[in-house]
């Protein structure tokens, strides 16, 4: 049995150093548990940035060339924090080539490149795993991929991006204008290098492809669901959703209808009893519906350096673990489906709505005709004019994505109409 395994990471940035932190500080007890004593060799750092005092205190060498890691034999585990697409996907893709087990906190990269990786980490019989890849510090992958076995999963709803949910809280809590909570999001770490993934929730857009992975055995891609963010909601929108007995959250859902899935990222009014609304500023939620446990519920912090290190040394362990027996190297997802897409027809939820038309009477009126031409029953909650056009808001019994899509764009190709907000209601 291997007694030590070497490992090569590439980046330290919040999370780089975060591994190396608390694997210098769980070593001992990995060590008990496993008997392999995990040591990073080496790092992955860019010219010119700074890291001697780290790589001096724990004893690693600082490279700037990632064949210096890549062809370095001793190195068993590679540990990718860059984050981004490229080079990861390279520098990710040749380590598993040469046999090196991989560990990954990298959505992008999982939710774009994950089906070619894994092939590839079978081929070379090298694990590859990336729990912190979803929801930070919350085991979600491994609950998913172990404690359901026995179980199949219908929903899965989460708020999987905590530089946004913190912003949302921020915003409706403390005032905070949605600039200054972006500031102070990525001050604390919680944010992408470039902010725009999470407020225009491409991030939250990922972990829901890996979700869907995971709950259902499918690939599906950015291209076959909507994306939407939080760029563009109204603090009034929010407060009026609060009046009426609910929150406004992002959320990425991905749902079993008939036999296909269907997935969405977007804000969506979370009615305030349900386990979801009461998650604040970084925390994440992942809400799971199942036939056999029913509803459950794993929530933690789903950003910042320590919890996302500590899903990353997880891995690590797991790795070590698995050296003591002589299976092939276990993947993380091993469960695939076909994929197939629910039919719109079949997808029913309830909106909320604001519309935004001239005063004239008889506008709203046709509006009226609009939604009785595609049976949509409504109850209007806000009816307002300012500046001089008149704001209707009104939330809807379910309808399904068909009668939504025509409604929303006959309203839009009215003249000087149109939805200005729309949000799925979840259930309770
Ligand atoms: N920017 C991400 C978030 C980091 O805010 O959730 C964790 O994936």
């Amino acid at each position: 049995m291997q007694k030590r395994l070497q490992i090569g990471i590439l980046g330290l940035g919040v999370v780089g150093c975060g591994v190396v932190q608390i694997l210098s500080q769980e070593r001992q007890k990995i060590k008990e548990k496993t008997g392999v004593e995990l040591v990073i060799t080496k790092a992955l750092v860019r010219p010119g940035e700074d890291k001697s005092a780290l790589a001096t205190a724990h004893n690693f060498q600082l490279v700037y060339d990632i064949n210096d890691i890549t062809a370095d034999s001793d190195i068993d585990v590679v540990v990718e924090v860059m984050g981004k697409i490229h080079p990861a996907n390279e520098f990710v893709t040749e380590a598993l080539q040469k046999g090196k087990h991989v560990v990954t906190a990298n959505k992008d990269l999982l939710a774009e490149k994950g089906t070619a990786l894994v092939q590839t980490a079978i081929e070379n019989h090298v694990s590859l795993y990336y729990e912190a890849s979803v929801a930070g510090g919350i085991p979600i992958l491994r609950v998913l991929a172990n404690s359901f076995v026995a179980d199949e999963i219908t929903e899965v709803l989460g708020i999987i991006n905590g530089t946004t949910n913190y912003m949302l809280t921020q915003m409706v809590e403390e005032g905070m204008s949605y600039e200054d909570a972006l500031v102070k999001a990525q001050e604390l770490g919680f944010a992408e290098s470039d902010p725009k993934n999470d407020v225009d929730g491409i991030d939250a857009a990922y972990k829901t492809v890996i979700l869907t992975r995971f709950a259902y055995g499918l690939d599906i891609s950015l291209d076959d669901f909507v994306v939407k963010g939080i760029r563009g909601i109204e603090l009034s929108d929010i407060e009026l959703a609060q009046s009426l007995g609910y929150e406004v959250k992002l959320i990425g859902l991905t749902k079993k209808v008939g036999s296909g899935v269907f997935a969405e990222v977007a804000p969506a009014l979370v009615p305030k009893h349900h386990p979801l609304a009461s998650i604040r500023n970084e925390f994440n939620g992942v809400f799971v519906r199942s036939t056999g446990i029913g509803q459950s519920m794993y929530y933690g912090p789903g950003a910042g350096s320590l919890p996302t290190a500590t899903s990353v040394v997880t891995d690590l362990a797991v790795i070590a673990e698995n050296q003591s027996d002589n299976k092939p190297a276990p993947q993380f997802a091993s469960y695939t489906a076909k994929k197939v897409f629910a039919d719109p027809n079949e997808v029913f939820y309830r909106y909320f709505i604001a519309l935004e038309l001239p005063c004239e009477k008889v506008l709203w009126q046709e509006v009226q005709k609009l939604a009785e031409q595609f049976d949509l029953s409504y109850e209007v909650v806000a009816d307002q004019e300012i500046a001089g056009k008149r704001r209707i808001v009104f939330l809807t019994k379910a309808i399904n994505e068909v009668q939504k899509h025509q409604f929303v764009t006959s309203v839009n190709k009215m003249d000087a109409s149109h939805v200005s907000q729309i949000m799925k209601v979840m259930e309770e």
